[in-house]
This record gives structure tokens, C-alpha cells and sequence, in this order.
């Protein structure tokens, strides 16, 4: 049977990847930093095959005139999307359409009507936390399926209601035959707003309740409502939904492995957190906390 082996909760500002290459060249001394590369060789660590990957499209391949409330790729591969730049010089994605076909089949006659995607290409929202979980390796080490959420056009799915889809996807990954290790990656977030009169909001005591709340209690994260992310979290930190997906797939009782936090990334809170099921069978080495979760330096 399958397993689910990681849950990560992982910002994608696209800074994050210059960020982190410039922290592993030593160019770049913030020691908070390390987190973000601690959490990919803690993921090495639980040997996923399959990333089942949230995140969402900023308009690269759902035009805002078409904007599905949440899609998945049944696809053998994604390539990386041009986002006005040219298609980013990346490896494309495999994925696993056979198992995406069983979470598409298992959840949709259980009421969450996935969009489903045989063609998809992914922008910064997956190959951003790719990028900064493995690196640039000349090709992929692990399967994905990536899972595209409209947190940009109203109206956006509610927390509860990602939540709850997290928890279908979890059923559906936990009855698959195969024996494979899935690893569920929750990207977005943390505090930021591009736009508008907060541009530039960023809301650090938010961001340090989501942090501890995601582990140790999404009930009361998934009754907060939409109005509520924003006014906290700001219009683009409302992606935080996206985590909550996550931590639907995993058991109640999880152990979290690592986490961080580092404001600003670009003009985005960063953050980033780790968490097994307390009832795994195989433990990632690492599971001290190595970078706190203050960054009073900064703010
Ligand atoms: C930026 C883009 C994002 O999608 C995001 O979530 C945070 C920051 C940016 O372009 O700075
Ligand atoms: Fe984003």
C-alpha cells in the first residue's frame, strides 16, 4: 500500500531559489536561510517516490477567464510554464498519472470536483519549492502531480474547505495499491500582499501562530474564513490555504521535523515547516528544530 512519508508547508517567492543558492555559496550569511535546504535533505531522508504538489497558478496557464476552483494533473510529465520570460531552463516534471487517476477517481464521488488536466504546465507556484527542495539536478529524482488551487480570482475556496479536500486526498492516497511513498508539498504563503494599498504587509505574529497552529491544531486555521486571510495574511498571503490541503492528507497527530522563518524574502514573509505522521514507519534523521522560529534580527 501506499504511504504517506512527508508533509511540508513551503513559501514560493520566486527570490526563494536565488535566496537559497546564495546561502549554499556562503554569499549570503542569514543562517536562517539553511531551513529551507535543511527541510529538502530532511525530505531526501523519507525517500518519496510521488510529491503530490499544492499550489497555485498565477496566470500562466489558467487565463483569469478561466480559473478552475481546483485542477490536477493526470499527465506523464509537466514542463516548467514560460511566464513572459521564456520556459525557464528546467528539467520537465514526470509525473504519475496512474496515480493521479486514483486520487482523481476517489475524491470526485466523494463531492470535490476536480478539474482534471492530461496537459498542464506548471509556473514559480511548483518549480519554485522544486527548486529550493532538490536544487536544479539534471532530472527529477522523484514522480509529481501537481494540484493547482485558485487562490487569485474571487471567489476562492474556503480554508475549511481545503482542508477537508486534504483529507480526501489523504484517504485516497492511503487505499492505493502500490507501494509507494508519497511526500505532500503545501506551497504559498507566508504573509505578503503585492498590491494595493498594503503592498508590502507583511504580518510576522500571524505567520508564527500559522507555523505552530498547522501542526498542532488546522481545526481552528480551518475555520478561519477568506475575509480573515487576507486582512492577516495580506490578498497574495491568503495562498495559505494551500497548506491546510496538506495537512488534511496527513494523520491528526503528526511530529514535525524542521521549520523556519525569514522576513523578507522579496516582499514576502518566507516560511517553512516539516512534519511526519507520529505513526511513521520510517523517521527522517533529523527532527531537532535547527533554525528558530524568530527572526528578531529582522524585524
Ligand atoms: C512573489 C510571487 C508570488 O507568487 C508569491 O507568492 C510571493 C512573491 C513575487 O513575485 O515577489
Ligand atoms: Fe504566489
Amino acid at each position: 500500500m501506499a504511504e504517506i512519508v512527508a508533509g511540508i508547508g513551503i513559501s514560493h517567492v520566486p527570490a526563494l531559489g536565488p535566496a537559497v543558492d546564495a546561502a549554499a555559496t556562503g554569499k549570503d550569511t542569514n543562517p536562517l536561510m539553511k531551513a529551507f535546504t535543511d527541510v529538502g535533505s530532511w525530505l531526501s531522508e523519507t525517500k518519496p517516490d510521488v510529491l503530490v504538489v499544492i499550489y497555485n497558478d498565477h496566470g500562466a496557464s489558467f487565463s483569469f477567464d478561466l480559473v478552475p476552483t481546483f485542477a490536477i494533473g493526470a499527465a506523464e510529465s509537466y514542463m516548467p510554464a514560460d511566464e513572459g520570460f521564456g520556459r525557464p531552463p528546467l528539467p520537465e516534471y514526470p509525473g504519475d498519472a496512474d496515480l493521479s487517476w486514483h486520487i482523481i477517481d476517489s475524491v470526485v464521488p466523494e463531492g470535490f470536483d476536480l478539474t482534471v488536466c492530461q496537459s498542464l504546465d506548471v509556473d514559480h507556484g511548483f518549480s519554485t519549492p522544486m527548486k529550493v527542495l532538490f536544487g536544479t539536478p539534471e532530472a527529477w529524482p522523484v514522480k509529481v502531480i501537481p494540484l493547482a488551487v485558485n487562490v487569485v480570482q474571487q471567489p476562492t475556496p474556503s480554508a475549511q474547505r481545503c482542508y477537508d479536500l486534504g483529507k480526501a486526498i489523504g484517504r485516497a492516497l492511503r487505499s492505493y495499491p502500490k507501494d509507494v511513498r508519497v511526500a505532500v508539498i503545501g506551497t504559498g504563503g507566508m504573509s505578503h500582499q503585492l498590491q494595493g494599498e498594503r503592498a508590502g504587509h507583511i504580518n510576522p505574529d500571524f505567520d508564527q501562530r500559522f507555523l505552530s497552529e498547522i501542526v498542532s491544531s488546522p481545526e481552528s486555521l480551518a475555520s478561519l474564513s477568506n475575509p480573515e486571510y487576507i486582512n492577516l495574511a495580506g490578498s497574495e498571503g491568503a495562498e495559505l490555504v494551500m497548506w491546510l490541503i496538506m495537512r488534511g492528507a496527513l494523520d491528526d497527530d503528526v511530529e514535525t521535523g524542521l521549520s523556519g522563518y525569514v522576513i523578507p524574502v522579496a516582499n514576502t514573509a518566507a516560511g517553512v515547516v516539516a512534519m511526519q505522521n507520529a505513526g511513521s514507519t520510517q523517521k527522517a534523521a533529523s527532527t531537532e528544530n535547527t533554525a528558530a522560529l524568530q527572526n528578531a534580527a529582522a524585524l
